[in-house]
């Protein structure tokens, strides 16, 4: 069998900066060519960017810069978000390079000149946005089924390529070779496609309408269709390009691609390949495409997710990993915040970075840093750990052959679960107590650091940079293949100094959670406040005016009162019925104290209470304020602030002793008066000095 391996990535437009759907096809390549690489294979991997056509025209004009000047600044960004994300590939192809340009063109004159492209008058609708055309009974709604844009009615001459000669053969090539078109229900849909009669493909566009392309060899008015001329990347950018055994790089073994450009590249692709005799590749693996938290990413609405702040914040491996974690190939998946918090902290932070430190720091603490030998005979856990650990080498290179990334790391994770498990079952720390049992903390140490040391190689075509630090710890380097064997690890060979490879990540806040924050923030400030504040400040006096006196049904001392304060009305009860007719008290203003906590005085809640001092023979006395007053004023004793808390028991109140001097109801030196008016103080007249005010 071949040991070649070649895996190309979609080249991407250069119209605007690349997300996390860009970088998840490119990440999945490297890993790819890597675990093909850690299997002992000969890798090529070529990913690029599409750099003609109408969408490119489009920004340039917009941005008032020539195309090229366009091109040559934006390639940039993918190729620095490349090197960002450690992407090792082998080429990276711009289709405005010379030598693509040159190769395209020498296409189209073998076609041309064998007679496998000609020239009729077209009329049709055409996307500027998807450039292409579409048939009528392709539109939705009058407008661009893909991407739901306007379409131009258009008729102009122009090349066509005899695509539907290919039709019977494409079927018959997709029926011979299952899996050609992976997964299998993408095959299923290009089968559907192609049950329709296949139309010729239009290759040109008139330089009056578009200029930026590669020329027609044959007709210099015209360009070429900018999928015809993307689509031959895959092999002008490895022409005469040969692996390490001396065979050329061509046939591809994999075409990674999403899912909507299946049709571009199961026909129009496989076409070409047919006409110009240019051998098919392995395989087309269209994956589906990363959602925002479920809702389809787009430029235009701002939803589409920039990977960059990702790295830099958590690191590239952490970002990776998530990506060939979290997505099943073929299916969608879903990128939000915590779900990547979750993989990083649960699988790397948790399983494989506790787990790593845990044995590291047994190895330095009771061997002194030396990987320990195997001094008993291996007993049931010990074997488990090993079948599971060789298992998964086993299945390592089926797994990477039918692209089940996802699962192949869940696996992978298997073993440092198990590492895990063993190391609480066998309890190094404990054995370590036991001198007798110095042996058997020998032989634990050996077997997890070895299980840790083969999961870490394993992982390392996902998390390069953290897998080679990792092995480090352990006192090894990556050793690709060589290293995929049990029992690899040397005893008696010293481990590298310990570190937290994957530190845990906090999550930052929500803006909810910022504004809760922020609102016990300023409760706790206003806490505060009121602890240093007087006591006075807090309780609440204001004039109140009596509207209407009437018995309490079910107390005979009782008055019930009806006051007004300004902007409402209370029901107070109130002890002056022995004191006070009704009419004597009905229109009177007195003081109240507002925020005393309310309460229930015989079935009938009451809302304040009313001040009074005591008369020299017993007698209970209204204070009376300056009757301008108006109703609701608020009072003020001395120059305290005034911040009254909700509500008050009635002993916050009794603690302070208020009492009537210099004429005055004072309290601490401090005299009662309007708010911010010192001449307007509370009077009580008919009272004698020191009397106590309640
Ligand atoms: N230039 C063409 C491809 C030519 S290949 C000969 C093109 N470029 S693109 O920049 O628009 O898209 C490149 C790739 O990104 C496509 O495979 C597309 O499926 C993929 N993605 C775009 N949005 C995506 C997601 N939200 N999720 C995953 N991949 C997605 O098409």
């Amino acid at each position: 069998m071949s040991k070649n391996f070649y895996v190309t990535t979609p080249i991407y437009y250069v119209n605007d900066a690349p997300h996390i759907g860009h970088a998840y096809t490119t990440v999945l390549a490297d890993v790819v060519s890597r675990y093909h690489a850690l299997c002992g294979y000969n890798t090529y991997m070529q990913t690029g960017t599409d750099e003609h056509g109408q969408k490119i025209q489009q920004v340039a004009t917009a941005r008032k810069i020539d195309p090229k000047a366009h091109v040559d600044e934006y390639n940039l960004r993918f190729k620095n978000l490349w090197s960002k994300l450690e992407i090792n590939y082998d080429n990276f192809i711009r289709t405005t390079n010379k030598d693509h340009i040159a190769y395209v063109q020498d296409r189209l004159q073998q076609l041309f000149d064998k007679g496998e492209i000609y020239t009729k008058e077209y009329s049709g609708w055409y996307s500027v946005g998807e450039e292409r055309f579409f048939a009528e009974e392709e539109l939705v709604n009058g407008k661009d089924p893909i991407s739901n844009r306007d379409v131009d009615w258009i008729s102009e001459k122009n090349y066509f390529f005899k695509m539907s000669n290919y039709q019977d053969r494409l079927i018959k090539y997709i029926d011979d070779n299952p899996d050609f078109i992976m997964p299998n229900f993408r095959k299923n849909e290009v089968l559907g496609f192609l049950r329709q009669e296949l139309t010729d493909l239009c290759i040109s566009r008139p330089k009056s309408r578009l200029a930026w392309g590669i020329p027609l060899p044959f007709d210099q008015d015209y360009v070429t269709y900018v999928w015809f001329d993307a689509l031959l990347n895959y092999i002008s950018g490895v022409d005469g390009v040969k692996h390490a055994d001396g065979s050329s790089v061509w046939p591809a073994t994999y075409h990674l691609i999403g899912k909507d450009i299946l049709t571009t590249h199961c026909v129009y692709w496989t076409t070409m390949m047919m006409a110009m005799d240019i051998e098919m590749p392995k395989h087309i693996l269209a994956h589906g495409w990363w959602l925002n938290d479920g809702a389809k990413m787009s430029k235009s609405s701002g939803t589409a997710i920039n990977p960059i702040p990702y790295m830099d914040a958590y690191g590239v491996d952490n970002f990776r990993y998530f990506l060939i974690r979290d997505m099943v190939i073929g299916q969608d998946a879903s990128f939000c915040d915590d779900n990547f918090f979750q993989r990083s902290n649960n699988d790397l932070a948790n399983d494989l970075g506790n787990g790593l430190n845990r044995v590291h720091k047994q190895i330095l603490t009771h061997f002194n840093g030396i990987i320990p030998e195997i001094k008993t005979i291996p007993g049931s856990e010990e074997i488990e750990l090993e079948k599971i650990s060789q298992e998964i080498i086993d299945e390592l290179l089926e797994l990477i052959q039918q692209m089940r990334l996802s699962q192949l790391a869940e696996d992978i994770f298997k073993i440092v679960r198990s590492v895990n498990k063993y190391l609480e079952q066998k309890a190094p720390w404990k054995l370590a107590k036991d001198e007798n049992k110095r042996d058997e903390l020998s032989t634990v140490l050996y077997y997890s650091a070895e299980a840790i040391r083969l999961a870490l190689t394993m992982l390392e075509p996902i998390i390069p940079g953290k897998a080679r630090e990792g092995l480090k710890m352990l006192g090894v380097e990556f050793e690709g293949a060589e290293g995929l064997h049990w029992g690899s690890l040397k005893p008696g060979s010293k481990i590298g100094e310990g570190q937290a490879l994957f530190p845990r990540i906090i999550p930052p806040e929500t803006e909810e959670e910022k504004v809760a924050k922020e609102a016990l923030k300023n409760c706790q400030k206003l806490k505060k406040q009121q602890q240093n504040i007087h006591p006075l400040s807090k309780l609440d006096f204001k004039v109140a005016e009596i509207l209407e006196v009437c018995e309490h049904p079910d107390a005979d001392s009782l008055y019930l009162l009806k006051v007004n304060l300004g902007d409402e009305e209370r029901t107070i009860c109130s002890g002056l019925k022995n004191h006070y007719q009704p009419e004597d008290l009905k229109g009177l203003k007195v003081v109240l104290f507002a925020n005393l906590k309310s309460s229930k005085i015989r079935g009938i809640e009451s809302h304040g209470m009313v001040l009074a001092a005591d008369g020299d023979n017993g007698e209970v006395i209204l204070i009376k304020p300056d009757q301008s007053l108006k109703a609701g004023q608020q009072l003020q004793f001395g120059e305290l602030p005034v911040v009254p808390k909700s509500q008050v028991k009635i002993k916050e109140f009794q603690k302070q002793f208020l009492v009537l001097k210099g004429g005055f109801v004072n309290c601490q030196d401090f005299d009662l008066h309007a708010l911010d008016n010192l001449d307007k103080k509370i009077i009580c007249d008919g009272v004698s000095e020191g009397a106590k005010v309640h």
